[in-house]
């Protein structure tokens, strides 16, 4: 059995509206860079600093002093990322937030698969993350391969923030916060 603590988490509070809302107007605005694969996530363009999301409590202080970016992500319509760990070696740890309501299906994501040596047959474990609308979820993006699908006709938008921490130390800061 896997602990999907080990894999993401999460977080203890929700993004108010008018966040949300401002998060979807920058999206609205900001370039996307070209992927690979027609069919993957499109990664946003890192947010300028005068576009930066503010939530106004110590995440500022905490986001900045580990030199956190913030970006976008959309998962075309019928379209998936393969299994991956994210390529970053310095920020570790990423905290995503769903911009829209999306169906269960659309909460299609899939992560900490364990290697075929680990097991040593093709069989490979898998935890879905259900994504809550306007509900931060911590991943362990470096540390435990994933997988994203979207087997629907809609795209599916996130908001990033890559973090310059260790997942463990995340998970260890955010549990003891009080917002
Ligand atoms: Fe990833």
């Amino acid at each position: 059995m896997i602990d999907h603590r080990e894999l993401f988490v999460e977080l203890d509070f929700t993004i108010e509206m008018p966040l949300i809302e401002r998060m979807r107007e920058i999206l609205d605005t900001i370039s996307f860079i070209r992927t690979k694969y027609e069919c993957s996530v499109q990664f946003s363009n890192i947010l300028e600093p005068d576009q930066q999301i503010k939530f106004g409590n110590k995440l500022d202080d905490y986001f900045a002093s580990r030199n956190s970016l913030q970006m976008f992500l959309i998962i075309p319509p019928y379209s998936y990322f393969p299994w991956h760990f994210d390529p970053s070696k310095e920020r570790t740890t990423v905290i995503n937030i769903p911009l829209y309501e999306y169906d269960d299906s659309h909460q299609t994501y899939f992560s900490g698969a364990p290697t075929r040596e680990e097991l040593g047959y093709d069989l490979y474990k898998i935890v879905q993350m259900k994504y809550k609308f306007a509900h931060p979820y911590m991943l362990n993006a470096k540390g435990k391969q994933h997988c994203v699908f979207n087997p629907t006709d809609i795209p599916r938008k996130i908001f990033s923030i890559c973090t310059e921490t260790s997942y463990k130390d995340a998970v260890a800061w955010f549990g003891d916060l009080a917002l």
